[in-house]
């Protein structure tokens, strides 16, 4: 939304959404905040341990109280897991407090960038290939809908896609320094 007070970065694994993300935030000046390395400090444990014992629901209920609270302030850019806008709720809360940025990358250039991933619980199965196809087909009509803004990170590197973002940004997302 416009103006807001935020800036939310969404899209899939491998998109760059963490080191994008810190790039821009110290463009704009705003306080980098990684929903995933919230929910590990808030639990003092992995992503793989909370999914291992708490299962993926358990961990989403983790997701979305950790972005409720970032999002709760103001002049942060902050950085969702991939999968947070399966939750309606949270769809809702980030277009309202955020001006949204789907960062999309396709599957070839995911099997790239996340080849010797081991952090990611939904990863460590099956047909790689087959996994982030699926996840895709069942996100990207989310992603768009929250999207204010979206750029496609395939062949641009964090640099890149942090230059062509922010002169975007700059163009198009009012800042809003109030806090509701
Ligand atoms: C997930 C993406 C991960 C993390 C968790 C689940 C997903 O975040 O939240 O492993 O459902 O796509 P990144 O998108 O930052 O890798």
């Amino acid at each position: 939304m416009n103006p807001a007070p935020n800036l939310i970065l969404v899209g899939p694994m491998g998109a760059g959404k963490t080191s994008i993300g810190r790039r821009l935030a110290e463009r704009f000046g705003l306080e980098f905040a990684d929903v995933d390395q919230a929910v590990v400090e808030r639990c003092g444990a992995t992503i793989n341990t909370i999914f291992e014992h708490l299962g993926e629901a358990g961990f989403r209920e983790r997701e979305k109280a950790a972005l409720t609270q970032l999002l709760a302030q103001k002049g942060k850019l902050v950085s969702t897991g991939g999968g947070a806008v399966l939750d309606c709720d949270n769809r809702l809360l980030m277009q309202r407090r955020g001006f949204v940025v789907y960062l999309r990358v396709g599957v070839e250039a995911q099997l790239k960038r996340l080849g010797r991933d081991r952090v990611r619980p939904l990863l460590q199965r099956g047909d790689r290939e087959q996994v982030l196809r699926d996840l895709t087909a069942v996100r990207e009509p989310f992603y768009m809908e929250v999207a204010d803004l979206m750029l496609d990170t395939d062949g641009l590197s964090p640099g890149g896609a942090t230059s062509t973002l922010a002169q975007l940004l700059a163009a198009q997302w009012q800042r809003s320094e109030r806090a509701a």
